[in-house]
């Protein structure tokens, strides 16, 4: 089973504590990658954190900050890092399925806990289909 690395900055620490609980119950592995607190952070520390971790053991990550678009912008500058910001479970679902998408962002200031979850189900239970996809990732 792959490891589901988690991470947040401040505005993201709430709801990032929800889904490490959430996934824990559901049995996955779960890495918390920080941060741990409410006090004010920067969201690249936490983005880079994870997508080395991600990297390294070929798992998977969730990344949230206030947006979703901040933890976003960072991981792509990841070159084995395709990282996806979902509001819905679709776009979640599509995301693995047409892009393989290894990290999931998330804003917590725009996705409410429940919605949060659900998303998080889909990504999590798609799989890559491969063939045409697969050759346009390799365009990326
Ligand atoms: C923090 O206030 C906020 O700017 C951050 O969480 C995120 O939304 C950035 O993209």
């Amino acid at each position: 089973m792959q490891t589901i690395h988690l991470a947040s900055d401040h505005a993201g620490f709430q709801l990032k504590q929800r889904l490490v609980a959430f996934l824990a119950h559901k049995g996955y592995r779960v890495e918390d990658e920080g941060t741990h607190s409410e006090e004010s952070c920067d969201y690249p520390v936490y983005a880079h954190k994870l997508c080395q971790a991600v990297v390294k053991d070929q798992g998977l990550g969730i990344l949230i900050c206030g947006t979703g678009i901040g933890v976003s912008m960072a991981a792509n500058r990841h070159a084995d890092i395709r990282a996806a910001l979902c509001t819905c479970e679709l776009q979640a679902r599509l995301a693995r399925q047409h892009n393989n998408a290894n990290v999931l962002c998330l804003g917590a200031r725009i996705t409410g806990e429940e919605l949060a979850m659900s998303i998080v189900g889909a990504f999590l239970e798609a799989s890559f289909e491969g063939g045409r996809h697969q050759r346009r990732i390799d365009m990326l």
